[in-house]
């Protein structure tokens, strides 16, 4: 790690960036798998993958609740709590910085409409929810952007492991076979 020693805050700040963004690709995993009918989706029920995607999105929460806190608390650079909300308003790194506020706020979005989903109805749900698969990519522009950790090997083998894991999991779902129906049987309408 680099510079500033002796910021407690800053090292977990950047700690809990690196643990949100893991546990952030375990969420879209379970997202992704959560659709499947194919094999190890049955050897999991469905309702476990659901309780899973679901808790693990809230912890996430709570280390990007964290990671956010800790960036604003921190003297270390000035960024205010305006700019953890609204995009491109941090003075420092702020097009970086700017990205992580759009993945907190696709974020938001998805958590505030899972919660009133009866409200908002199914169609507003999916199509919220579908944009909540931008967090991913968009946080791990961030997480490459503006991290001081860039430079070690240890970031970008937990930012490949991350992407290789996604990729897998989504790959896995396009490449299920389509259900195969079962041909009708041909009905002879005799008098
Ligand atoms: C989904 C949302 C976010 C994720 C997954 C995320 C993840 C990360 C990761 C992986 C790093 C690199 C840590 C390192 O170098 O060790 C990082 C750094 C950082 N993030 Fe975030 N972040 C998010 C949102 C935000 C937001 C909203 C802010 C602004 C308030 C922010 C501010 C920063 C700052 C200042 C750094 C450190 C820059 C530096 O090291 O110079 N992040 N983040």
């Amino acid at each position: 790690m680099t510079t500033n020693a002796g910021s407690a805050l800053w090292y977990l700040s950047r700690a809990s960036g690196v643990v949100s963004l893991v546990l952030l690709t375990l969420v879209v995993v379970g997202g992704v798998l959560v659709r499947t009918g194919r094999s190890p989706r049955r050897a999991l029920p469905r309702f476990v993958l659901l309780g899973l995607h679901r808790n693990v999105a809230l912890v996430a929460l709570v280390f990007l609740g964290l990671h956010v806190a800790t960036v604003v608390l921190d003297q270390y650079v000035s960024i205010d709590a305006v700019a953890a909300v609204v995009p491109l308003t941090s003075g420092y790194r702020t097009a970086w910085v700017g990205l992580g506020t759009v993945a907190v706020d696709l974020l938001l979005a998805v958590v505030v409409t899972s919660l009133l989903r009866t409200r908002v109805g199914p169609r507003t749900w999916r199509a919220v929810h579908w944009c909540g698969y931008a967090v991913w990519p968009v946080a791990v522009a961030h997480g490459l952007g503006t991290g001081s950790d860039v430079a070690q090997p240890w970031l970008w083998a937990v930012t490949t492991g991350c992407a290789a894991t996604v990729v897998a999991a989504v790959a896995y779902r396009l490449t299920e076979p389509k259900p195969s129906r079962i041909a009708a049987p041909a009905v002879a309408v005799t008098r």
